[in-house]
């Protein structure tokens, strides 16, 4: 068992979080919230001085109350600086990114890094404990590093410790999370990790290592091909005249099935699914293996990204001089993350083509104008509007790349009224087919019944 003279109170422990990104500061605010003494590390000095200020540096539903109360209550603290954060601490969490390479492996230099710091500048006992999305076999690659550049007898072991939580219900899922997966062989590990998680009063399952690497890959990966399955079977739908909606609801009473993440839509984006498709199938090849299902996953997904301009480029002559409404930007409601968002793609191509884009997102334009920046690109044109309504003004087109509830309160009555023509492809399935129909709005969505 750790020493007591770590303990803040009973149970209560000294945490380090490396990294403040969406893994590494919601769970630093998490533990600072059950009463643990916890501070962030981060070698991006603007980042931790937003969050020393009590700003939270990313838009997540109750991170900010969380950091601001973690800080008030003298609980959660952040530096640059590696001494401050590593004296004392029983247990750091690495949170570092995990990005993906051009050959789809998963870049470890940011975990390779943290390591060797740790090494070189712990001074007592503590346990490391991964919680980036790494490689199966990485903890091994990390503790064997840690010891090649530990100088003192000091002992320093590493845990795997996944993180299952989504954007957009981060706080929630940290806080309530379904389980908490501990990989490790040491009985030391487990009893610590077990410690500190035990304030949160949630299943938790002990397994080896290399299970606990493995189990984050398969289980995104796994919700990755739920999802490419769906859209593989919409797409079958509409040449059946089938509806996907109904298809879904009839699976999803089937518990062995579940109702979540059946959505068919215009495929899947973010920071995970993309890169841990690839990572996995990677992993796979290294060891001569073809992973033939995530690969499928992987598959369908790239071509359902542009299914919507497959769609609209069979309607329209041209998109050259068209003024075109896109509505939602991010990969997914109630984030700001626009990365692998279905918008980059479609955007990029309509602009191309030589669009005339006007461009919604409720909060993440400051973005995603950071990669398409307002004015001209290539032939096309992109202007950002703060109302959906107005995107849609005398609009010859619309596509709805983000089911944000903004976006669903538009009427078929509101594309009616202030399209130019009222044309619009929804790659979130949110609108009736028989309302927009009855609004006389031309209406394209993803895998349904022609009749509505
Ligand atoms: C995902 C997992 O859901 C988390 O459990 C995991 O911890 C996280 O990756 C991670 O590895 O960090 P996240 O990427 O935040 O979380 O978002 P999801 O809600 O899973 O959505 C991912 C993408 O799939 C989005 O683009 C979303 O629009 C799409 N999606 C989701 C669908 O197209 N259909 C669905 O039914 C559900």
């Amino acid at each position: 068992m750790v020493s007591r003279k770590w303990l803040a109170n009973d149970m209560m422990y000294q945490i380090a979080v490396v990294g403040t990104g969406y893994v590494g500061l919601v769970a630093a605010v998490c533990f600072a919230e059950i009463g643990h003494h916890v501070t962030c590390l981060d070698v991006d000095g603007d980042k931790i001085n937003l969050c020393k200020s009590g700003i939270a540096p990313f838009f997540e539903p109750g991170l900010q109350e969380l950091l601001a109360r973690g800080l008030e209550q003298g609980r959660l603290f952040f530096t640059t600086d590696v001494n401050q954060a590593y004296r004392d601490a029983a247990a750091i969490f690495i949170g570092v990114g995990t990005p993906e390479q051009p050959d789809g492996s998963a870049d470890l230099s940011s975990i390779a890094k943290v390591a060797r710091q740790i090494a070189e500048n712990v001074k007592q006992d503590c346990l490391v404990i991964v919680k980036s999305t790494v490689p199966v076999g990485t903890n091994d690659k990390v503790e064997q590093f840690v010891r090649d550049f530990k100088k003192n007898g000091i002992r320093i072991e590493v845990a795997s410790n996944p993180e299952f939580l989504a954007q957009g219900s981060a706080v929630h899922d940290t806080l309530q999370a379904a389980r908490i997966v501990i990989g490790t062989s040491s009985r030391w590990a487990e009893d610590l990790l077990t410690d500190i998680y035990k304030p949160f009063g949630l299943p938790i399952v002990s397994v080896s290592r290399r299970s606990a690497e493995m189990i984050k890959y398969a289980a995104n990966s796994f919700l990755a091909l739920k999802i490419s399955y769906m859209n593989d079977i919409a797409n079958l739908c509409e040449l059946v005249d089938a509806d996907i909606l109904d298809v879904a609801k009839g699976m999803s009473y089937d518990d062995r099935i579940g109702a979540k993440h059946l959505n068919a839509g215009i495929g899947y984006g973010g920071s995970c699914f993309p890169k841990d498709t690839k990572a996995l199938e990677f992993l796979a090849k290294q060891h001569g293996y073809n992973l033939r299902t995530v690969k499928a996953a992987i598959d369908v997904n790239r071509d359902q990204k542009t299914i919507l301009i497959r769609k609209a480029s069979s309607r329209l002559i041209t998109f050259s001089g068209l003024q075109i409404a896109a509505l939602g930007l991010t990969f997914k409601p109630g984030t700001d993350d626009f990365r692998e968002s279905a918008a980059i793609d479609n955007i990029s191509f309509l602009l191309h083509e030589g669009a005339e884009v006007f461009a919604y997102d409720p909060v993440g334009t400051p973005n995603f104008q950071k990669l398409f920046p307002q004015g001209r690109h290539e032939a096309g044109n992109i202007t950002y509007v703060t109302q959906p309504r107005d995107a849609l003004k005398n609009a010859h087109a619309c596509f709805i790349f983000t089911e944000w509830q903004q976006i669903k309160e538009i009427t078929p009555q509101d594309y009616r009224q202030l399209m130019h023509t009222p044309l619009v492809f929804d790659g979130r399935n949110i609108l009736s087919i028989k309302e927009m129909a009855k609004a006389q709005v031309e209406y394209y969505s993803i895998g349904r019944q022609r009749k509505g």
